[in-house]
């Protein structure tokens, strides 16, 4: 295990938050940096890199989303292992590098991929199914609170993953150098529909919720409209496609493989998550 403290790049996010509370646990040493840390971390601005790594020898990486923000990603790693990271542990999707998602926000987390390995620093890829949280920490959150989630997912599954479940893993994988050159594939232990999940939303948080399927196009607008920059709102409608496309209807077995425990199911994760009122505002 290293014994510099562990760089958590997005560490004030829905994974990151999570492994920096395990790390607290621990007791292991971290350096946290993003845009509003003290460490300050832009993704797009490169003369905060160096200071961020300076010192480091293994980060945990949680990239932007849209392909540009991938791509400056690819780059920092680049120089990150130039000037002496050894070890990362990189958040990618579920599915990357799978027939039939030609979509450029996969090719470019593909690209990621591919720059991590090549850069010469060890690494474990963690590839996550769509997470829980989206419906109570991000985006999803205002939909639910709307009573009407509006995506273009049509009728497709998804195995919807606790972030709980990704930070134990994302965890036990920084502090065991087992794990390098390591590809896991998580998610949760069953596939729902978006009309699935709006149901059990709607049961545990006592509010009506349904699900509006909307035409992959109409969604960008709306993404659009909401203040999110095109190639963001692209990139989304691309991931949502996948499922659309019941692509991701399957469970992958990667919190079994790295905990030796399954999974928590979407709905025990939704009564747990009703009791603390983020759905009663
Ligand atoms: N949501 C899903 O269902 C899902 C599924 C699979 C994979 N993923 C992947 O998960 C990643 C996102 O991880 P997450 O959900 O844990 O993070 P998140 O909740 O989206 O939080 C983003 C984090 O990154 C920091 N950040 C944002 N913009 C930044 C910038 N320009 N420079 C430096 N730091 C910046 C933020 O802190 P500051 O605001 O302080 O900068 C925050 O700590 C994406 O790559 C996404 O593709 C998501």
């Amino acid at each position: 295990m290293t014994t510099t403290p562990i760089l958590i790049l997005g560490g004030k996010g829905k994974t990151g938050r999570r492994v920096t509370e395990q790390l607290d646990t621990r007791g292991v040493a971290y350096r946290l940096a993003s845009r509003s840390s003290e460490q300050r971390f832009d993704w797009y601005d490169e003369s905060t890199w160096s200071l961020t790594v300076a010192g480091i020898d293994t980060a945990y990486l949680a990239p932007p989303v849209g392909p540009t923000g991938l791509a400056q990603a690819g780059k920092f790693i680049r120089q990150a292992a130039a000037e002496g990271l050894r070890r990362v542990v990189l958040l990618s999707g579920r599915g990357v590098g799978s027939p039939g998602r030609d979509f450029a926000v996969y090719e470019s987390s593909l690209e990621l991929e591919n720059q991590v390995k090549a850069s010469g620093a060890d690494w474990t890829i963690v590839r996550p199914a769509w997470f829980a949280q989206n419906f109570s920490e991000d985006f999803l959150l205002d939909y639910v609170l709307g009573g009407e989630i509006r995506v273009a997912a049509g009728d497709g599954g998804e195995a919807w993953i606790d972030t709980d479940d990704i930070g134990d893993v994302m965890t036990a994988v920084l502090l065991d150098e087992q794990h390098t050159g390591e590809t896991y594939s998580l998610s949760g232990p069953r596939t729902l529909t978006m009309t699935e999940v709006a149901a059990e939303l709607a049961q545990v948080s006592e509010r009506p919720i349904t699900y509006v399927d909307l035409e992959p196009e109409e969604f960008v607008a709306e993404l659009i409209g909401f203040g999110q920059p095109q190639e963001d709102a692209e990139a989304v409608r691309d991931l949502f496609a996948v499922i659309r496309n019941h692509r991701s209807e399957y469970v992958s077995e990667g919190v079994q493989q790295v905990l030796g425990r399954a999974p928590r199911d979407f709905a025990d994760w939704a009564r747990a998550t009703a009791r603390t009122g983020v759905w009663s505002a």
